[in-house]
């Protein structure tokens, strides 16, 4: 991105004192300077947010003109109700100390569903963008006669809007989600997947677990193959085995979280966001 925005690329020197505590320096002088952060928030969601606090404070401090956040995938989203008595709901309280940190926030396809948008999260201007034209782009290149799942209703802003975008047959499954780790998952509205590559669309793969369960549903309607894309990859423990073991072929991400399944570049399209 640096280079796409012919910016100055400098490394953060981040590490500890011996007690644990952080420490962090910028090795650049930002007095008057806009200063963009880079931060995907994997795979340790706990020490980014704490990096990113004390870089956007300490960047103001240092007399910054301006701190832009970017984060292509935005953390601790999901939690975006108290599900039960007494729960942290973590969205609003990462929404309201980034706001104090940093003046700006850029993410890729955030996990609001059940906010109307960023606003309502965030005291500072963001920018939500997404993914899908690039997806889109992708799946148009790459498969053929393919119908496009979405394993829950939620994936539907991705699955169907694609699946329209490229004119292909879509379906969106029923989910249930019992824990962290344990989801339901049913074909409610059935499409011909008999003979077809059925690619699986969803934002995030964490445990997999989703797609797991979607597969092995699609896989009663015998199609010629299952692929699984998403936004943000996080891949958490087996997920990859146990993706490839219910017999999803291939698994697609974007570079919005660093992963060997990155096949779908975003950095363009967020230097051209930052230019604007
Ligand atoms: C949920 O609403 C999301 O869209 C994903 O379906 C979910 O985060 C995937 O999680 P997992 O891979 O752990 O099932």
């Amino acid at each position: 991105m640096a280079r796409k925005l012919k910016a100055t690329y400098s490394p953060l020197t981040v590490s500890a004192f011996p007690d644990g505590d952080i420490y962090l320096k910028y090795n650049t002088n930002l007095k008057g300077k806009t200063l963009v952060l880079v931060q995907s928030f994997q795979p340790n969601p706990e020490h980014s947010l704490s990096v990113v606090l004390f870089a956007g404070k300490n960047a103001k401090d240092l007399g910054a003109k301006k701190v832009i956040l970017v984060a292509p995938y935005l953390a601790y989203m999901r939690q975006d109700a108290r599900f039960n008595p007494g729960e942290a709901v973590s969205s609003k309280i990462v929404g309201e100390l980034l706001s104090e940190a940093v003046d700006k926030v850029y993410t890729f396809d955030p996990h609001i569903h059940r906010y109307k948008s960023l606003s309502d999260i965030f005291s500072i201007p963001t920018k939500y963008l997404t993914a899908n034209w690039l997806i889109a782009d992708y799946i148009k290149k790459h498969f053929k006669d393919l119908v496009i799942v979405g394993p829950d209703w939620e994936s539907s802003q991705w699955a169907k809007r694609i699946a329209d975008k490229i004119g292909v047959p879509s379906t969106v499954c029923k989910k249930k989600r019992i824990t962290s780790w344990k989801v339901r998952v049913k074909i409610v509205n059935p499409i011909l997947m008999k003979g077809k590559n059925v690619v699986i669309v969803d934002d995030i793969i964490s445990t997999g677990h989703t797609i797991v369960e979607a597969a092995k549903e699609i896989r009663k309607h015998h199609p010629k193959s299952i692929s699984a894309i998403c936004v943000h990859g996080l891949f958490v423990g087996e997920a990859m085995k146990k993706l490839k073991k219910t017999g999803v072929s291939k698994v697609i991400s974007t570079n919005c979280i660093e992963h060997k399944t990155n096949k779908i570049d975003v950095t363009e399209m967020l230097a051209e966001e930052l230019k604007k």
